[in-house]
C-alpha cells in the first residue's frame, strides 16, 4: 500500500492506495465523492492533474491521459510509492455537493418522435442545488443506472426536468418510453459535471455547440443567461445538430428564445437530403467555425455526441483556442 494525497482547492485528503487496482475504485470505496461516469477512459469526467509521483495505466487497451491529464478510472500507482493529484476545482461549486437521494416520476411528455421530457419530484424536505448544465444519474427498479443533463435551472418548483432519447434496444431509455408510469421511484445521484457556466469567463463571447439531447444542458445555460442581469458580450452563438430535421424537437423554442434573447442561432442535419442542397455545406455543427477569429475571445461549450465533442475540440484548439475555453459535456454511452 502507498500513500495517494487528493487535492481539490484548498482541500486535501490522504487514503491508502494499492498499485494493483485502478485509482478511481480504491478512491470511490473510501468514501471520496468524484465526478465519473464511463469508467473506461471515454468521458473524460474523472481526469486529474498529477502533482506528485507516478501514475501508469490500468488497462493498456484503454485511453489514461487527456491532454495533461489523467483519467482516474484507468490509472494505476505506477510504483508501490506515493503520489498526489489535484482535482479540478471551481468557485462556482462552492455549497454544490452530490447526494443520493429516491425520487418519483412527476410527468412523462412527448417532446418529439424519439424525445421523453421527463420531470422528477424530489421527496419535499430533500435540498437539491445544481448549477446549470448539470448532470445527474438516475437508477431504476431493474438497477440500470444511466446520466441525464439538467434541461433547465433550478426553479421554485424544485421539479427536476431531463429530455430522454430513444435507443433502441437501450434499457433505461426502453424502460421510460415503454413502461415508465407517473409516481415510479427512481433512485437519484447528483449534481454532477463540469457543464455550467464559467465566472471567470464572464466576458467571453459564447458559442455553444450541441447534438441531439445534448441541446438539454445547453437549454439549461441559455435559460439561465436569460434570466441574468448582466448578459454576456454579442453575439452569443447557438449550434444544433441532427440528423434529419424531425429529430430538432427544440427547434420552435430555440426560435423563441433567439428571438428573445437575440442569440445567433443555426440548426444543422447531417443526414437530409435536399434537392438543392449545396454540397460544400457544412453538415456537422463543428464545420461552422472554420475562422480563427470566431474563436477570439470566445469560450466554446459542447454538448452531447462524444464523437462531436472530441471532433469539435480538437478543431476548436487546432484553431488557436486554449484548452480550457473548451467546456464539453460528452454524452458517452455506458
Ligand atoms: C454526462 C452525460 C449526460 C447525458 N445526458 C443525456 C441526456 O440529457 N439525454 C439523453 O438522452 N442521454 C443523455 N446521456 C446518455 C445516457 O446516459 C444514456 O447513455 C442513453 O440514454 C442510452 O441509455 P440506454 O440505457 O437507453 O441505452 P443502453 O442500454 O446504454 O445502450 C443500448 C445500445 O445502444 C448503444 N447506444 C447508447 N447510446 C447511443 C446513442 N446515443 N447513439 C447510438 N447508440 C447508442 C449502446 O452502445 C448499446 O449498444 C448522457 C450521458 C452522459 C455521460
Ligand atoms: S469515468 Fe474516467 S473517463 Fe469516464
Amino acid at each position: 500500500m502507498a500513500q495517494l494525497t487528493i487535492q481539490h482547492g484548498p482541500t486535501e485528503r490522504t487514503i491508502a492506495v494499492t498499485p494493483d487496482l485502478p485509482l478511481l475504485d480504491q478512491i470511490l470505496a473510501q468514501g471520496v465523492d468524484l465526478p465519473y461516469s464511463c469508467r473506461r477512459g471515454d468521458c473524460g469526467l474523472c481526469a486529474v492533474s498529477l502533482t506528485a509521483g507516478n501514475l501508469a495505466p490500468h488497462e493498456p487497451s484503454q485511453a489514461f491521459r487527456r491532454h495533461d491529464d489523467y483519467l482516474l478510472c484507468n490509472c494505476r500507482l505506477a510504483a508501490d510509492a506515493p503520489a498526489s493529484i489535484a482535482r479540478p476545482w471551481f468557485p462556482e461549486l462552492a455549497g454544490i455537493a452530490a447526494r443520493r437521494s429516491p425520487c418519483k416520476i412527476n410527468a412523462l411528455r412527448r417532446l418529439g418522435p424519439d424525445v421523453m421530457e421527463v420531470t422528477l419530484r424530489l421527496p419535499p424536505t430533500t435540498p437539491f442545488h445544481y448549477l446549470p448544465g448539470q448532470h445527474i444519474r438516475l437508477t431504476n427498479a431493474q438497477q440500470v443506472t444511466r446520466s441525464y443533463s439538467l434541461a433547465a435551472p433550478p426553479d421554485a418548483d424544485r421539479l427536476l426536468r431531463i429530455h430522454v432519447r430513444e435507443v433502441e434496444g437501450g434499457a433505461f431509455s426502453d424502460y421510460l418510453f415503454q413502461r415508465a408510469q407517473t409516481n415510479d421511484l427512481l433512485q437519484l445521484e447528483g449534481p454532477f459535471g463540469h457543464f455550467f457556466l464559467r465566472q471567470r469567463f464572464a466576458d467571453r463571447r459564447l458559442i455553444f455547440l450541441a447534438t441531439g439531447t445534448g441541446i438539454a444542458p445547453v437549454l439549461a445555460l441559455l435559460l439561465a443567461l436569460k434570466e441574468n442581469k448582466t448578459p454576456p458580450p454579442s453575439p452569443i452563438r447557438v449550434y444544433w445538430g441532427n440528423r434529419t430535421a424531425g429529430q430538432a424537437y427544440l427547434h420552435g423554442t430555440l426560435h423563441a428564445l433567439q428571438a428573445e434573447m437575440g442569440f445567433d442561432y443555426q440548426a444543422l442535419f447531417s443526414r437530409e437530403s435536399g434537392g438543392a442542397r449545396d454540397p460544400d455545406d457544412p453538415r456537422h455543427v463543428q464545420q461552422l467555425l472554420t475562422e480563427p477569429a470566431a474563436l477570439v475571445d470566445a469560450v466554446v461549450y459542447a454538448a452531447g455526441s462524444a464523437a462531436m465533442v472530441e471532433d469539435a475540440r480538437t478543431h476548436c484548439l487546432r484553431l488557436g483556442l486554449a484548452a480550457d475555453a473548451f467546456i464539453a459535456d460528452p454524452f458517452t454511452p455506458s
